[in-house]
């Protein structure tokens, strides 16, 4: 590395000093008569001039910005970025991910979050963007501090979302995705990545229990509802494509009171109004009721609307319930619905265990199940799929626009291979990669076993609960949300009083601000319905041991029972 550069009218007089990455050079520029230096970053190759020797006393005037002045062809003959220089920073970037996310982050002696106001955290973080680059050792000080002032979802006291833990194959699969930085959309651009989506796609079908079919991986659980949403208007609608809103009647969609409010985001975003979202009755354990689902059916018709939809949820977000989707499928099969069945949360049709109500055979009977192996699967975000039982090629047909850039059909190989148009996006991540590595690591019967593992800590914490004072269970946990009140031991007996529920409400979320706090751990509450505020803590990470479900009880009791 190294080498002379020559700038108009000034020639190069002495190499001053050199280190591993930077070369000082003096000039003397014989037009204006005055002495120029030049520093060389060769981590950049970019040149700043300082027209004053005095201007500068150290290395640490050396920055990475562009150059004030113009500079020599030669510069433009060499690559921008020295990869050297980046691969060094990457390597010294990783222990540092190792040690403080991988190693630190799932250690229970310490903490699972580190809580500052935000104002605090801005001045810790110094956020602000400027003019200068920064030197090594201070980007791998923000690396440390990302990381530091970060929450540590692989913590095994982490209960707030329905992901937690890692899974080091899948982590493998996440980072050779992001060294790769491919799009899925041509086979041209990600060979490897279109067979494996494919293999990966059959495979969760198979589990769906369908021998043929379609599916795409999709930007979260969100996203895949969205795309049965379009995809169920377009079937019952083709010419929406074309002519959009004004060829259609009013249309309904019909899911339970506790689905996932990404049905109302697809709805509005949709141009299908929320209003037109018909909310089914749940019974006492969250899942929907079938009769209320005909009669609202009934209702949408005699209102003039147009049922094209029924959203069904195996898992529900809060209750982890699951709609009845026998006599749903029926409801649909009548009236000629599309039966979506949106089991985000699970891994469900990984194990045919009998004792577990989350497996439901009847899954075989939708049009298309959203499925998100970045919950309960443990691939890390973002994994999730639509999986679709057509095999017309609905999924194209919906979303395709041609591009000719992209999808050229003169190419030299077989351009069905080219399974971007199915997508609504153009750039797409290859998403099956951190599933698929995984899925080889443990094979089937690996993830299986998760699964059992967390519904056997599931029904431990549940047992556990039962025998404490003060931990007040809503319903038989369906799944592996176990959601309860706590009752601190002011409030017990005292059901009565006009306003038990008023401050049944604040307990949650003081314990959470105590829990967040001191960094003890991570657990979600809500209201929901007519219940006031509740936990609902989230068994998952398969990293988790029964000595983690006591000190979760432990640590709510020693949170709230002052209250
Ligand atoms: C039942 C259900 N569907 C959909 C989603 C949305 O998934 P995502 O967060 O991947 O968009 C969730 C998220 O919790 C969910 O519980």
């Amino acid at each position: 590395m190294g080498g002379a550069c020559t700038f108009q009218g000034s020639q190069p007089v002495n190499r001053y000093l050199q280190c591993h990455e930077l070369v000082l050079y003096k000039y003397l520029n014989h037009a204006k008569n005055s002495l120029v230096v030049v520093i060389i970053d060769f981590r950049i190759r970019l040149p700043r001039l300082y027209s004053n020797l005095s201007a500068f006393t150290s290395l640490d005037y050396v920055t990475t910005t562009a150059p004030s002045q113009p500079y020599g062809q030669q510069h433009l003959n060499e690559p921008l970025l020295d990869h050297r220089a980046g691969q060094r920073f990457l390597t010294e970037a990783f222990k540092v991910i190792l040690e403080e996310v991988l190693c630190k982050g799932i250690d229970v002696n310490e903490k699972v979050c580190e809580w500052h106001e935000p104002e605090e955290l801005a001045t810790l973080l110094d956020l602000e963007l400027r003019e200068n680059g920064e030197q090594q050792h201070q980007l791998l000080q923000r690396v440390r501090d990302v990381a530091k002032y970060s929450v540590k979802t692989n913590h095994p006291r982490f209960f707030n979302q329905l992901f937690a833990g890692v899974d080091y194959h899948a982590l493998t699969g996440r980072f050779l995705t992001e060294a790769l930085n491919t799009s899925q959309y041509t086979y041209e651009v990600a060979p490897v990545f279109v067979l494996m989506e494919d293999e990966v796609l059959s495979k969760l079908r198979s589990l769906v229990g369908w021998a043929q079919g379609d599916g795409i991986f999709c930007p979260g659980g969100t996203v895949s509802n969205m795309y049965a949403m379009n995809l169920a208007r377009y079937r019952a609608f083709p010419e929406v494509k074309l002519k959009g809103q004004r060829a259609l009647p009013r249309l309904a969609v019909f899911t339970s009171q506790e689905s996932h409010y990404s049905v109302m985001k697809a709805a509005a975003f949709q141009g299908i109004g929320t209003e037109n979202v018909f909310k089914v009755k749940v019974d006492d354990r969250g899942c929907m009721i079938t009769d209320d689902l005909s009669e609202k059916i009934e209702l949408a018709k005699s209102q003039g609307a147009v049922p094209f939809l029924v959203h069904a949820t195996s898992g529900t977000t809060v209750r982890g319930a699951f709609d009845p989707l026998e006599p749903i499928a029926d409801i649909c099969d009548r009236q000629g619905l599309w039966m979506h069945v949106d089991s985000s949360v699970l891994a469900q049709h990984m194990t045919l265990n009998p004792e577990c109500n989350y497996v439901n055979v009847f899954v075989i009977r939708a049009d298309s199940v959203t499925w998100n192996p970045h919950k309960m699967m443990l691939t890390g975000l973002q994994c999730s799929a639509i999986l679709l039982k057509d095999t017309t090629d609905l999924l194209k047909r919906c979303h395709s626009a041609d591009a000719t850039y992209l999808f050229q059909q003169d190419k030299f190989y077989d351009m069905s291979l080219d399974t971007g148009d199915k997508s609504i996006q153009c750039g797409r991540k290859v998403d099956c990669l951190k599933l698929w590595l995984m899925w080889k690591a443990v094979g089937s019967q690996g993830l299986e076993e998760r699964v059992d593992r967390a519904f056997a800590h599931t029904r431990y914490l549940v047992e556990k609960m039962k025998k404490r004072e003060g931990f007040q269970l809503i319903g038989k946990p369906e799944f592996v949300n176990v959601c309860f009140w706590f009752i601190p031991a002011s409030l017990r007996g005292k059901e009565n009083s006009p306003d038990y529920q008023d401050r049944l409400s604040k307990v949650a979320p003081v314990i959470k601000e105590r829990m967040i706090k001191q960094g003890t751990m991570m657990v979600g509450y809500q209201p929901q319905g007519g219940r006031v505020n509740f936990f609902r803590m989230i068994v998952i990470s398969p990293q988790l041991s029964y000595k983690d479900m006591t000190f979760f009880l432990d640590e709510i009791e020693r949170l709230g029972n002052n209250l």
